[in-house]
């Protein structure tokens, strides 16, 4: 008789690099004969995907790790395993912390798990504690085993050099290394395949990647070319190395999509500096304004970062400005958390938190307002929308997204995947309302 397969409970937390890598550690698993179920009640084993980017999402995971270990307690034969950023920032001093955590995982030590699993299984206790990975490694021959939707996550590369003063990822996530584009189009081709309209690939900083002969530009061309391929979107790009040439893809559109996301953080010289974020505001706006020139309907995302070391109001008032003078569709507003072992980590984190907690509102408010003027923009107007899934609000309903990326909502029965043109009759926050309307 053939013994059960063992049944794994995953959970992922943080970007979507790191989503992506909880499809990898899905793949890797089933492909060594577990059963991944979605309801950690069954579970033999739970493993918790984790992000370091900042204490809050920290807090979060271990105050979760420890209801899980007080379940553990109870039944003693469940395996905890803590993957992911957080995990690579602790390694061993977490199961200092939380004795029950069996396996503490780094982003680069995947291929490890199903053996280490086997073993802590037929009593090796050995087993248990921290391990490493290949620190080249990118997963190259694993397909992810995905999540349902519409939009395929594609990492075309891992890591990331650019050491900005208050960030953790360069630690936890090693140098920056590209795949070959080979594999790439190959994955993209089977995502495809697989009934997925729109890909969005995946890097740190996608606009450094490089192959040999192919940068980021090259590599869009390339993946422009994969029939049945309708909607193309990247993300991390960061504003030092936005260039001209991705600039020029962009403008040419087809399945480009009109949206960038390309974090300012701060409008402060001063604090940009300190960052080592490596241009001043006055570039970032400029990169703005040639991005918007060459592609008018671009919808531009941020993030904003406030409370940063030595942060004054007159520093704060200028990344308002910048908000202002950049007009942009969405963004995602933080406070500065102090990461250990970081540059910034040196210096006092001396912006009180009431201070970081006001200047946080008064982002998300103008973020919030240029926001709705943007989709308030489109009422009248045609757009059109890949619909994903009926609204979690209201049943007769179904929401999608605009080639922007802004959501939206459409009144009728439709299946997911259906590309419907609407024309915008209303506005509401974030979200625009407009009925069906047939192709001209
Ligand atoms: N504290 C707060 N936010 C941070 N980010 C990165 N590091 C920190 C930190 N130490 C934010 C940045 C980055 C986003 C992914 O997270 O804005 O772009
Ligand atoms: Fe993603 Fe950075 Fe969080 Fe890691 S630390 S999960 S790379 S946001």
């Amino acid at each position: 008789m053939t013994p059960e397969p063992l049944k794994v409970y995953l959970d992922s937390y943080g970007c979507q690099m790191n989503l992506y890598d909880g499809e990898i550690v899905s793949s890797l698993l089933q492909a060594d004969g577990f059963v991944i179920t979605s309801r950690a009640a069954e579970a033999q084993v739970i493993l918790i995907n984790t992000c370091g980017v900042r204490d809050h999402a920290e807090q979060r995971v271990l105050g979760r790790l420890r209801t899980l270990a007080a379940l553990k307690r109870r039944h003693s034969r469940l395996i905890i395993g803590v993957l992911g950023c957080m995990a690579e920032r602790l390694r061993e001093s977490l199961q200092d912390q939380i004795p029950e955590v069996d396996l503490v995982l780094g982003p680069d030590a995947y291929r490890q798990l199903p053996h280490l699993l086997k073993g802590l299984i037929s009593g090796d206790e050995g087993i248990r504690g921290y391990s490493t990975g290949a620190l080249r490694e990118t997963y190259g021959d694993v397909q992810p085993s995905r999540r349902e939707g519409i939009n395929a996550f594609v990492a075309i590369m891992r890591g990331c050099d650019n050491f900005c003063s208050y960030c953790i990822v360069p630690y936890v996530r090693g140098r920056e290394r590209s795949r070959p584009p080979e594999e790439i189009y190959r994955e993209i081709n089977e995502a495809v395949a697989a009934g997925f309209p729109e890909v969005m690939l995946l890097g740190q900083n996608v606009n450094s990647y490089r192959h040999e002969e192919v940068g980021f530009p090259e590599l869009l061309d390339g993946v422009a070319q994969i029939t049945g391929l309708k909607r193309l979107r990247f993300l991390t790009s960061h504003p030092k190395d936005l260039s001209d040439a991705l600039i020029e893809r962009m403008a040419q559109g087809g399945v480009i999509c009109p949206s960038l996301h390309l974090p300012a953080q701060s409008g402060s010289d001063r604090i940009l500096t300190a960052m080592k974020r490596g241009y001043t505001s006055e570039k970032y706006l400029t990169k703005v304004e040639q991005l918007r020139s060459a592609v008018p309907d671009l919808a531009l995302t941020t993030d904003l970062l406030c409370g940063f070391p030595a942060e004054t109001e007159e520093d704060f008032r200028q990344t308002l400005e910048l908000i202002e003078a950049a007009q942009f569709d969405d963004a995602f507003t933080f406070k500065y958390s102090v990461r250990p072992g970081t540059e910034a980590a040196k210096l006092p984190d001396d912006v009180p938190e009431a201070v970081k907690v006001e200047r946080m509102e008064r982002m998300i408010a103008s973020c919030r307002q240029q926001a709705n003027a943007s989709r308030k923009r489109m009422i009248g107007q045609q757009a059109e929308v890949l619909l994903e899934k009926v609204s979690p609000k209201n049943s007769s309903e179904w929401s999608g997204r605009t080639a922007c990326g802004r959501m939206a909502l459409v009144p009728g029965e439709f299946n997911r995947g259906d590309f419907v043109r609407i024309r915008v009759k209303q506005v509401k926050g974030f979200s625009m309302w407009g009925r069906k309307v047939n192709y001209e």
